[in-house]
């Protein structure tokens, strides 16, 4: 209960007003319903010729509280004897005529009412789940990348759909429960007491029972629906993961393994899904059980009353007291299904809110300085761990402003990830990062960002033109500058070469380029970024010579006049940095100029002749 009320407050004020209008609709459509109701008892009158009562014309009082009650009393009165005056004045035919007019015409309004109740809701329902979406997905945004190794794709975009609609009718029921059959509910038990108090004592004994039976069946409900979106966000991270693995998959002719694998997850999610609706589909026949019980109690009450010529109830009186009793069956069912959708979307909630209420490890400061890069940026002593142990050991680098620093070693000795510490996507656990003599934590992650330029081994690129893959990141750029990047990344020729130019799509991650193409794109984008440091990941990495060689006279050209922090594999592309420095198991066990390390006779000695490289 306190759960939901939370799920309310958190995600319902924006839309109190369209909420206050669609109750305010309920409550007419009830009562407009009890008034068609009202009209049904004459009618029945009529044909069973009971009625012998004569009804006056009383007037309404609202000077006290008392004369107030009292005039509710006249209300009804006056009503009965409205209609009796239709009936004196006109014949039994014409009457009954006049009377289903009103029939008609208290529906019209009623189905109006009904009608403007949902309209109303509807803002409510796609407002909150849009708000869900956007939360999450600025979450996305902003939680550090460390957050991401740890959980799947596929189970984040489950989140977003699947969760989100489950929310949604979790979010719907618990209105339904809150506002609108608890309104009518109480309607319609007024509307009984005015008909005959009696019976309805009668009713409002059962009804709690009733609810207690139900409740218990939806314990579990929740437990189990949690199981169940877990599973579905495992499915759908195996999906993810197939359609980016297709190639693999077919290469190694692994269709019939992964086929296996998703339709062995897919029959647990069944399982579970079976578990989950069975349980909640028990609502319905057992409301519908519980509810006849209670009518077959008052039927039996009632039943005995009338017989015994009881002046509590007539039996026309009776028979629009059973109807009105049908009305309330409906909501209390409803309210009950309310429990068991509200069950479930706690459920989803509570995968949604591990993502929303993720704590970022990476925050800007309170109180941000201005970002300056005029001397140098400094390393001093840090250590980092992703876990257990230590990727960066005790590592102190300077990179003069200017100058081209490289980052030599095996696969696996930190090097990326004492690039990535720089701009922050990771923190440094001990010791600092400093620029210009500043902690780059006192600096805003925006102004940071903005002094760095990376290119990484794999090129990202998105599914949408050259143009706006070049321009990503940066606003304003003329078409001109576009233009010049390209040519600088020696990408100007081959985008001209293609269908529609700089418009050209690119496809999913730049699925219709070269490999050689991804990474001239990228390198055009840093160009046109024109970064004061740039940080270069493997960058050729993964490139065959001829597309090296492209790419290296771009990346050449890139550096020029430019401080440059440059991993590589190939020593061959890094001989004409400034100062080369070598790590080996997180540490930095080696730095100065090539010469000077060969003739040390080192490790970075070793690496070259691992590499065939001439040392000279
Ligand atoms: N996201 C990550 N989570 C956990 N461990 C990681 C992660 N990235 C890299 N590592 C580990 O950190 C070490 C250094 O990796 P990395 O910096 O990528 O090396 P290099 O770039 O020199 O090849 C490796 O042992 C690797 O397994
Ligand atoms: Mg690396």
């Amino acid at each position: 209960m306190k759960d939901f009320l939370l799920l309310l407050k958190r995600f319902v004020p924006p839309y109190k007003k369209y909420l206050g209008l669609s109750i305010i609709m309920n409550i007419l459509s009830a009562l407009l319903n009890l008034l068609t109701f009202a009209i049904i008892k004459p009618i029945l009158e009529l044909l069973f010729k009971t009625t012998d009562i004569v009804y006056n014309y009383q007037p309404y009082d609202f000077s006290s509280f008392g004369s107030a009650l009292h005039s509710l009393d006249a209300l009804k009165n006056n009503f009965f004897w409205y209609i009796s005056e239709i009936l004196n004045r006109y014949d039994a035919t014409t009457a009954l005529v006049i009377l289903a007019l009103y029939l008609v015409g208290a529906t019209v309004f009623r189905t109006l009412a009904m009608y403007l109740a949902f309209y109303f809701m509807i803002p409510v329902r796609t407002g909150v789940v849009r708000d869900i979406r956007n939360r999450i997905n600025s979450k996305i945004l902003s939680l550090p990348l460390a957050f991401f190794s740890e959980e799947r794709k596929g189970d984040i975009i489950a989140r977003i759909s699947g969760d989100v609609n489950e929310i949604e009718s979790s979010v719907m029921s618990s209105l339904d429960m809150l506002f609108k059959n608890p309104v009518l509910i109480i309607i319609y038990l007024i509307g009984m007491t005015v008909i005959s108090w009696q019976l309805t004592l009668f009713v409002i004994l059962v009804l709690p029972l009733a609810g207690y039976i139900m409740g218990q069946i939806g314990k579990k409900l929740k437990k189990t629906s949690y199981v169940g979106q877990q599973q579905w966000g495992y499915l759908m991270s195996l999906v993810e993961e197939t359609l980016g693995g297709l190639r693999i998959i077919k290469a190694f002719n692994a269709e019939d393994k992964i086929a296996k694998r998703f339709s062995n997850s897919n029959e647990t999610f069944r399982s579970i899904t079976m578990g989950v609706f069975r349980r909640q589909q028990m609502a319905h026949p057992m409301s519908e059980l519980l509810g006849t019980i209670t009518i077959a109690i008052v039927l039996v009450y009632g039943g005995t009353l009338i017989l015994d010529n009881n002046s509590a109830i007539t039996g026309s009186s009776f028979i629009v007291y059973l109807t009105v009793f049908y009305l309330l069956i409906n909501p209390a069912k409803d309210l009950t299904k309310s429990v068991y959708s509200i069950q479930k979307g706690l459920a989803s909630l509570e995968r949604v809110d591990k993502i929303l209420k993720a704590e970022s490890t990476i925050k800007d400061p309170v109180k941000p300085f201005p970002v300056t890069f005029e001397r140098e940026i400094e390393y001093n002593n840090i250590w980092f761990r992703y876990s257990e142990s230590w990727v960066i050991k005790n590592v102190s680098l300077a990179i003069e402003r200017g100058k081209t620093i490289a980052l030599v070693g095996q696969s696996g000795s930190g090097k990326s990830t004492l690039a990535d510490l720089l701009p922050r996507f990771y923190d440094v656990e001990k010791g600092s990062i400093t620029i210009d003599g500043r902690d780059i934590r006192e600096i805003s992650l925006r102004d940071l960002r903005k002094v760095m330029g990376i290119v990484s081994q794999d090129a990202i690129l998105f599914n949408d033109s050259f143009y706006n893959n070049i321009t990503f990141g940066v606003e304003n750029a003329t078409e001109a500058q576009v233009e010049e990047a390209a040519r600088i990344a020696n990408a100007h020729e081959f985008i001209v070469a293609s269908e529609h130019g700089y418009h050209t799509n690119v496809g999913d991650r730049g699925c219709k380029l070269s490999g050689g193409q991804r990474q001239r794109i990228s390198i055009a984008r840093a160009v046109l970024k024109n970064p004061p440091l740039l940080i270069l990941d493997e960058a050729t990495s993964a490139l065959d010579t001829e597309s090296e060689r492209l790419v290296q006279d771009a990346l050449d050209r890139l550096m020029k006049n430019r401080t440059t922090l440059v991993i590589a594999h190939r020593l061959s592309t890094v001989r004409n940095a400034d100062r080369i420095c070598v790590m080996h198991e997180g540490e930095i066990v080696e730095q100065g100029s090539h010469e000077e390390l060969i003739s040390r006779d080192g490790y970075y000695r070793r690496l070259c002749e691992m590499q065939f490289l001439n040392p000279k």
